[in-house]
């Protein structure tokens, strides 16, 4: 299943900007000392005590400390994807809405369902981005035991806060009223159903559950497979697609470049719950059954049909540019991605993506004036590539 091993960490010292740098931790052993470099830094280790620190380090039941102790780095791709996500830092302010607000306001320039799509889009997004921030910090941080799984999630949480914020920026600058957003989640069948789906698995883990058991295991396990690859990595994207899609149409230049940050964002969610999944079967295989297996597929299968169902709504009527039928199949793309990403097997082999200009359109990096403005000053020197989920 490609598992990384230990000794991949171990890379040589390596430059830092470009494309493709990435953290160096360097490592070397020299008898009764342990010497880490991390980037310009360099620690030196008792020998025998980083040993048992490491060994120690594990996704779900390892050492519980409370001193956070980073290093020894045993988990170095969640230390380089905090970097990457620290680097891709933006506040929604940084974005004018100037254009979108006229739109808003103009009677020529929209049609209603363009109107529809970013209600539904605020809608929805102003519950899942709480949901999935939630879940994060008080299921999954809570019960993963390694400090730099910890950091990352917490970064994690915090992208959920930044993308919380930025639809509340969104709503204030069109004048949406904030309860119009909150009657959405309550009313609207497909988002109520969506929610539904993901808060039940969060639930069934809050709870002192004792995690040496197969079973609960595979509720950890589960809760990361239906957040990371379910809601997060297949959910999210039909409305990624129509927004993207309005922008492409140069419809609301400000709430499509949010959601351009925002699913860079993602495309990190994603491959952190894909990892840590990854590394908690890798350690407990005894949870990887095949009957657990089909169980993940059948999940998938049912966020996909809760999606579909989403669609209908957000698209009621035909629209220029948007294809019900379109925005179906691409979810049946993406799910299968999702799935080939943890082993798991399509549910539809040879689907194909029927919007191959929205990888463009999602591949922010490849910009050269994208980061002018203000929010160049987030991007680090040191910014990594970002995971590469946008090359759909
Ligand atoms: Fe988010
Ligand atoms: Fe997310």
């Amino acid at each position: 299943m490609g598992f990384e091993s230990h000794e991949e960490r171990m890379t040589e010292d390596q430059p830092e900007s470009g494309a493709g740098a990435g953290v160096a931790v360097a490592e070397e052993n020299t008898g009764e000392t342990r010497v880490f470099t991390v980037g310009e830094r360099t620690f030196v280790l008792d020998k025998k005590k980083a040993e048992e620190v490491f060994a120690a380090k594990k996704v779900i039941n390892g050492v519980d400390t409370m001193t956070f102790n980073l290093l020894p780095l045993k988990y170095a791709w969640a230390y380089e994807l905090y970097r990457n996500m620290k680097a891709n830092h933006w506040e929604p302010e940084d974005i004018p809405m100037n254009v979108d607000i006229a739109q808003w306001r103009s009677t020529d320039q929209l049609t209603d369902s363009d109107r529809w799509i970013i209600r539904m889009g605020i809608g929805y997004f102003s519950a899942a981005e709480g949901i999935v921030g939630d879940n994060i910090l008080h299921v999954i941080r809570e019960v993963v035991t390694a400090p730099e799984l910890k950091l990352v999630l917490g970064r994690h949480a915090h992208e959920e806060n930044i993308h919380a914020d930025s639809l509340l920026y969104m709503i204030s600058s069109l004048g949406i009223d904030p309860h119009e957003c909150e009657a959405m989640f309550v009313d609207v069948p497909s988002i109520v159903a969506k929610n539904e789906f993901v808060t039940q698995i969060s639930k069934d883990l809050r709870r002192d559950l004792d995690m040496t058991q197969v079973e609960n295991i595979q509720s950890l396990a589960k809760n990361m497979f239906v957040f990371g690859q379910c809601m997060e990595g297949t959910q999210f994207y039909g409305l990624f697609g129509m927004i993207l899609s309005l922008y492409r149409q140069n419809k609301f230049p400000g709430i499509g470049q949010m959601f351009r940050y925002t699913l860079r964002d993602e495309s990190n969610h994603i491959e952190l719950l894909r990892q840590l999944l990854m590394h908690l079967v890798e350690e407990n295989p005894q949870i990887w059954t095949n009957s657990f297996k089909e169980e993940l597929v059948g999940l998938m299968q049912e966020a996909v049909s809760l999606e579909k169902k989403f669609i209908e709504d957000c698209l009621p009527v035909k629209s220029l540019g948007l294809n019900r039928e379109d925005f179906e199949e691409y979810i049946d793309f993406i799910a299968d991605r999702r799935l080939e990403g943890v082993g798991l097997p399509a549910l539809n082999p040879g689907v194909k993506n029927p919007f191959p200009w929205l990888a463009e359109t999602m591949d922010i990096k490849k910009e050269q004036n994208f980061f002018e403005g203000r929010v160049t000053d987030y991007q680090k020197s040191q910014a990594l590539d970002p995971v590469d989920d946008d090359q759909l």
